[in-house]
Formats: structure tokens, sequence, C-alpha cells
């Protein structure tokens, strides 16, 4: 691998002009990617720099190979144009502004515009990390448009510049991000862990499939400026990552549960001691988590996690599916072990 070379000072700008250095003069007219949704077990909370995404601490999640977000890209004249699961998004919508302030980090002239049709496999913008899908597709598509043909490691750093947690959609499986301490953020990017899991089964367990009233970019700042908990947080992180990782590699599932439930719950909590309080769960989250609690003192193995937003992920091996299932009927069960394993082989 080639090493990145430091640009002074610390703009998204500079990190793209840094990667892409005399690269992709001349787009294609339209090109298409994909990328999957991934669900952080221990999560990102907390940015050490605002603007380049640069996190307080390493995450670790793992990627939900099949469900992706699908994105098409046509390069031509501005204003950019959205449309996000065939609806038209409305140029005042933040999802289009956002859109846009990425892609103006990529335009060949100020007149460039983009015109990007996108589609996620889970509902958007609920606390499915369809954000962190979206942009990885949106950077795969872009690397391909303009045939930058950059490495895995370059991808992962260009989609954090539009949401931290992209940068862990470029691979599939389970995959850290580390923080980096470099200023510039070039340390700062997802790689790929070696561990798969055949029999870990994921459930998405949708309360509400609205949009979330509060960003996570939003909640995250308001969190570290306001939370008295937050400074115990790296700490939490730190100790949650090592016990997760031997988890993983010794496929224990009662401590990779324990773990992943406690670190969501942990993060959870800094944000409802944020002034004002930052609360994502309903009544019918709180109650889904109430039913995983029972479901475990009765003996089944199966644990849960939660996002910016009101859903629950349960995990689980194979064997408690059909418990699992009837206690929650309508889960959505997602395999990621045997695929992962399958690409992995084909990719080495
Ligand atoms: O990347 P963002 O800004 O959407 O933040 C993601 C934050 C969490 O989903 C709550 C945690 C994580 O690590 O994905």
């Amino acid at each position: 691998m080639k090493p990145l070379v430091f640009v002074p000072g610390n703009t998204a700008l500079e990190t793209v002009q840094c990667i892409l250095k005399g690269r992709g003069e001349k787009p294609a007219s339209s090109a298409k990617a994909c990328a999957p949704v991934n669900i952080a077990l221990v999560k990102y909370w907390g940015k050490r720099d605002e603007a380049l995404h640069l996190p307080v601490t390493d995450s670790l999640s793992v990627s939900l190979s099949g469900l992706d977000t699908e994105t098409e890209i046509h390069a031509g004249e501005k204003p950019d144009r959205l449309e996000l699961d065939g609806r038209a998004i409305t140029p005042e919508a933040p999802a289009l502004s956002r859109l846009s302030a990425f892609l103006d980090l990529f335009r060949l002239s100020p007149a460039m515009g983009f015109s990007v049709r996108s589609h996620n496999a889970v509902p958007t913008a609920a606390g499915f990390a369809s954000s962190a899908s979206g942009f990885a597709a949106l950077v795969r598509a872009l690397d391909s448009l303009f045939s930058w043909h950059l490495e895995r490691r370059e991808l992962s750093l260009l989609a954090r510049l539009g949401s931290g947690s992209a940068c862990r959609s470029m691979y599939d499986g389970f995959v850290e991000w580390r923080a980096g301490s470099r200023e510039d953020g070039l340390d700062s990017y997802a790689i790929p862990l070696p561990e798969v899991w055949p029999d870990l089964r994921i459930g998405l367990w949708t309360v509400s499939a609205e949009e979330k009233p509060l960003s996570s970019r939003e909640a995250m700042h308001r969190t570290t400026q306001t939370s008295p908990l937050y400074s115990a947080w790296p700490q939490t992180v730190a100790a949650d990552l090592l016990s997760l990782r031997e988890a993983l590699r010794a496929r224990d599932i009662e401590r990779f549960g324990q773990v992943l439930e406690g670190n969501a719950l942990a993060m959870h909590a800094t944000m409802l001691a944020a002034r004002p309080s930052i609360f994502y769960p309903t009544a019918d989250s709180l109650q889904a988590q109430a039913r995983v609690r029972s479901a475990r003192a009765a003996g089944t193995g199966v644990w849960f996690t939660m996002d910016a937003g009101p859903n629950l992920k349960l995990f689980f091996l194979e064997r408690e599916r059909p418990s699992v299932e009837a206690q929650f009927t309508g889960l959505r069960v997602v395999p990621t072990g045997a695929s992962v394993a399958e690409e992995r082989r084909s990719a080495r």
C-alpha cells in the first residue's frame, strides 16, 4: 500500500485533494454501486474533529451483507438532484443539502452537478444506519464515475467524510474503525477483521420506520458538549472493545451479547444525561427491550443493540431462531456469518 502524504491544514477538501491527486479528470456519464448497512457492536459516539468526522474512540461493527444501499449517479449540470427510495427530495430538505455539501468536495467545476438515485434496503434515517451504507455506496459510485481506482482504505477515508460510520460500510463482515491520532485524519479508516461466525443471526425489529427527529450528528455534538457522563465513555469503549474481540475470537455468544447490549445502553445513558436530554427509545422500544430480557430469563440466548433511533437489532445464534421468532413475530432475520466467510475466501 502506498503511504498517504500529509497535507497541511485539516479540511475535508484537503483530505480529498490528498487522496485524489491527479486522478479522474474525465467522468463517465453515469455509474452504479452498492454498499452494505453496518451495525455497531461497540459504538462510535463523539468526535474529536467535527469537520473531518474524526472519532474520539475506535468502534467495531458487523456489516449486513445483502442489506445494501444501491446508488446510481449521473454527472451533469447544477443543481444537484436526489431521489431516495423512489421519491424526489426537495431542494430544502436536509438530505439534499448534506449530499450537495459532500459532492462539493468532488466537483471538477463550480457548474458541475450530480443526479443521485438511491435505494435503501432498510428504512431511511430511522436508526438502521442507512446514512452509512448511503455514503459508502455513493463513494464507490463516484470512484467508478471518475475512474479513480482507489484502494479500499482510501474509499473508507472518503466515506468517513460523508458520515463517520460510513467508513465501516466499505467492508463485509466484522469491521473495526481505528480512530487514529493524526490531526489530518489520514489514519482514521476502517479495517476488516478476519473473524467469521457462520451461525450468528441478526434480527431487525422495527418499532417505527419514521425518520428520527434528531440527527445523530446533532445528538453526538450535544452529548459531548453537555453530558456529565460522557467523560466515562472512552474507557467504557476501550474495555468493551477488548471483551468483544475476545468473545468474537472464542465465538462466545453470552459474552458477545452482554458486551454489545451493555455498550449500547451505556451510549444511550450518555445521551440521557445530555442537556437537554436525548432519548431515542419510544415506549414500544422499551417494551421490546423488556421482551428481550424476559426471553433471556426464560433461557433464550438473545441480546439487543440500538442506535440513534427507536429500532432494535437482536443478536442470537441460528439454534435460537425458532424461539426468537416465536417471541418476535415478523422479525426480519439477516444471516451475517456464512456468506461473509465465502466472500472473504473468494477475495483472498
Ligand atoms: O455516522 P453517524 O454520524 O451516522 O453516527 C452513527 C452513530 C451510531 O450509529 C449511533 C453508532 C455507530 O457506531 O454507528
